[in-house]
């Protein structure tokens, strides 16, 4: 039957969602599918049911897509679509919900304070770093794509920080920076069938991975093989598999991890479940690597699709 790409949508990632919804339509028509595009911005996704859609494929990212509500609404049309369910999809697009459940269970994330905007004191904003040391990563909780991150040098450097991150979130995420190896690990499947796929080490110009650095420029390296030692890798696959089991996701997903230089422990980051599928991004580079191209992977991930 027909298939819905949905794609654009009106978060703050609307750009890099055209990329990778492109991508994916792409890729299926390629394969002899019959795949439409879709943007929630700008259409009801009652239209899907009405139009006779059987499928969605979800390239959105961040709020309004990622993040639990398109799956609800598609849940209540009875459209099966790819990727998290309602729950998985909306802890995981908040990266202090998600820290609690790794915490809970285990599984190493960086140290991290809260504040919700209107709420804290100035003096408290100032004394973060007093906690966490510095540099501080300052970030909105539910965003994506490095939008509104900051990486603060300095006492002073707190204030505008943590107002750009409060321009798009109310819940402000400061956390410790794991000075280190920046990997990231996509993952296959669903519960006990869900799979690790190689380990990417980014290599960032001047160390910062941002959005002008993920999406348009040439000079980020990405290593795959990563170049860690095997037991290193193996270990991070394991870790992110528990991490990915314990949310409860299905699908696909990707996770972000910093590896501390000295120690050499793993602390992951933040989980995506909607990831890119943009021509620079990570999934289908990884997938790549163990033979598996662009297309039959868009392929593989449509036949995941459920309800
Ligand atoms: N949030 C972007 C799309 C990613 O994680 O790939
Ligand atoms: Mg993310």
């Amino acid at each position: 039957g027909k298939v819905a790409v949905l794609f654009g949508g009106a978060s703050a990632e609307r750009e890099v969602s055209l990329m990778s919804g492109n991508g994916v339509l792409a890729a299926l028509r390629s394969k002899g599918i019959d795949a439409h595009p879709f943007d929630p911005a700008e259409r009801d996704l009652s239209d899907l049911k009405r139009e006779g859609f059987a499928r969605c494929f979800i390239a959105l990212h961040g709020r309004f897509g990622e993040d639990g509500t398109v799956q609800g609404a598609l849940e209540l049309l009875g459209i099966p679509y790819t990727g998290s369910g309602v729950m998985a999809s909306s802890v995981a697009m908040d990266k202090v919900m998600t820290k609690r459940i790794w915490l809970a269970e285990g599984i190493p994330t960086p140290r991290y304070t809260l504040l919700h905007k209107g709420s804290f004191e100035r003096r408290e904003v100032i004394e973060v770093p007093d906690t966490l040391g510095l540099p501080v990563i300052v970030k909105p909780a539910r965003e994506g794509s490095s939008i509104g991150v900051t990486k603060v040098m300095g006492y002073s450097g707190m204030a505008s920080a943590v107002e750009a991150a409060g321009q798009l979130d109310a819940d402000i995420l400061c956390e410790e920076f794991i000075e280190g190896e920046e990997v990231t690990c996509p993952v296959l499947g669903t519960a006990d069938g869900a799979q690790a796929l190689p380990v990417i080490r980014i290599v960032a110009p001047e160390g910062q991975y941002d959005y002008q650095n993920k999406y348009f420029t040439d000079t980020t390296q990405y290593l795959v093989p990563c170049g860690l030692p095997a037991g290193e890798e193996e270990a991070i696959q394991a870790l992110v598999l528990k991490a990915y089991r314990v949310l409860g996701c299905r699908g696909w997903g990707r996770v972000d991890v910093m590896i501390d230089g000295k120690t050499r422990k793993p602390y992951l980051l933040e989980i995506n479940t909607s990831p890119g599928m943009t021509g620079h991004s990570l999934v289908p580079m990884s997938a790549k690597a163990t033979g598996l191209s662009y297309e039959d992977l868009c392929v593989r991930l449509l036949e995941s699709a459920t309800t």
